[in-house]
């Protein structure tokens, strides 16, 4: 079966074309970065908009790149949520729409759960069940995976996302949206060792994160060096950018660790944007060495946003019968422990 995924939850429109026997196909991928970089974060009402003018091109431009037809496609899924409702409501008012005028079925697909099997794209793929640490803009956890759609949540962030935590440290150090890689390349000139951030909730048991701390310690260094610089020198921009990335990486490593110990699992699954951090890449791949177990990425491009992760799981839900009727109903909010196995809704 071929499916069509379509990608708007947030600041990217994404598509893609996934085949249940050949694989991902195509994917095509409009950025509005540039768009919400003047405004240093996402402006809701104008990522909606803009989903309206670059989904249909860009659906067109996949196609006929591809070689295929909209005649092609056996089935639509779309991103049903979690996400901004505006930019929900445009990718899945055309999925049910392309569905119903192609006389095809369409889903609605979790974001998240698009984000946790992205790593089932690449060619060394994990097998059932394993160890998930989810890492982006909105959410941090960890997750027992005992197959598709079973999912148990082993702990998770108390306040803020790992990478909300990367992005309000980019902007309080001026840097420019969207704060991870900006943080990331900032902290390439950084000296280590000079500052020291605490490594959150680490000191006690659980598998529960908190990032708003090392946020507020992030904070007041940066305004004590600004009183004692006047401004902050690019040295220490960049010293800071180091020790936050080090501590936040640190606190995702410690928890993932504590999480295989726990779950006794030898394998762990690493998704979402913060994925695409190449400090936590290198730390976990040692870890992985030192104590022989799998670790999994999608490829950085495919750690953020994209239309392949909802094609892909929607691919799956599709082949197990299910489908939704012609309601465009978005789930803003919406937990991944609520999903169930494939056809079994
Ligand atoms: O998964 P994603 O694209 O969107 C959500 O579902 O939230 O994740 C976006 C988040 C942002 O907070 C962004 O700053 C962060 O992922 N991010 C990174 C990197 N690339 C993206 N954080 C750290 N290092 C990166 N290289
Ligand atoms: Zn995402």
């Amino acid at each position: 079966m071929l499916v069509l995924g379509i990608e708007t939850s947030c600041d990217e429109t994404a598509v893609a074309l996934y085949d249940s026997d050949r694989g991902l196909l195509a994917d095509r991928l409009y950025s509005q970065i540039a768009m919400h970089a003047e405004y240093g974060g996402v402006v809701p009402e104008l990522a909606a908009r803009d989903h309206i003018r670059k989904l249909v091109p860009l659906i067109r431009e996949m196609l006929e790149e591809s070689g295929f037809s909209l005649q092609d496609v056996g089935g639509v899924a779309y991103t049903r949520g979690p996400g901004l409702a505006g930019a929900l409501l445009v990718g899945a008012s055309m999925g049910q729409a392309l569905a119903m005028g192609l006389g095809v079925p369409a889903v609605g697909v979790h974001h998240m759960e698009g984000h946790l099997l992205a790593p089932m794209l690449e060619e060394s793929q994990p097998q059932f069940p394993f160890l998930a640490l989810l890492v982006s803009g909105g959410h941090t956890l960890l997750a027992d995976v005992a197959g598709p759609g079973e999912y148990k949540i082993l702990g998770e962030s108390l306040d803020d996302a790992v990478g909300e935590a990367f992005d309000k440290t980019a902007k309080l150090l001026g840097l420019s949206y969207p704060g991870g890689p900006s943080v990331a390349k900032e902290a390439e000139q950084g000296q280590a060792g000079r500052f020291k951030f605490p490594r959150p909730m680490t000191d006690r048991p659980g598998l529960d994160f908190s990032f708003s701390g090392l946020k507020t310690f992030t904070l007041t260094t940066a305004r004590k060096l600004e009183e004692k610089e006047h401004k902050l020198t690019d040295q220490s921009r960049a010293d800071i950018a180091l020790a936050f990335q080090e501590a936040a990486t640190d606190t995702l490593l410690i928890k993932s660790r504590r999480a295989l110990q726990q779950t006794g699992y030898d394998q762990l699954v690493v998704a979402g944007g913060v994925g695409a951090n190449k400090t936590l890449r290198q730390k976990l791949n040692q870890i992985a060495e030192q104590e022989n177990i799998s670790v999994y990425f999608p490829r950085p491009e495919f750690c953020t946003d994209n239309g392949a992760m909802i094609a892909y799981v929607g691919c799956l839900r599709l082949q197990a019968g299910e489908s939704e009727d012609m309601a465009v109903a978005v789930k803003p909010r919406w937990k991944i422990s609520e999903l169930k196995p494939p056809g079994k809704i």
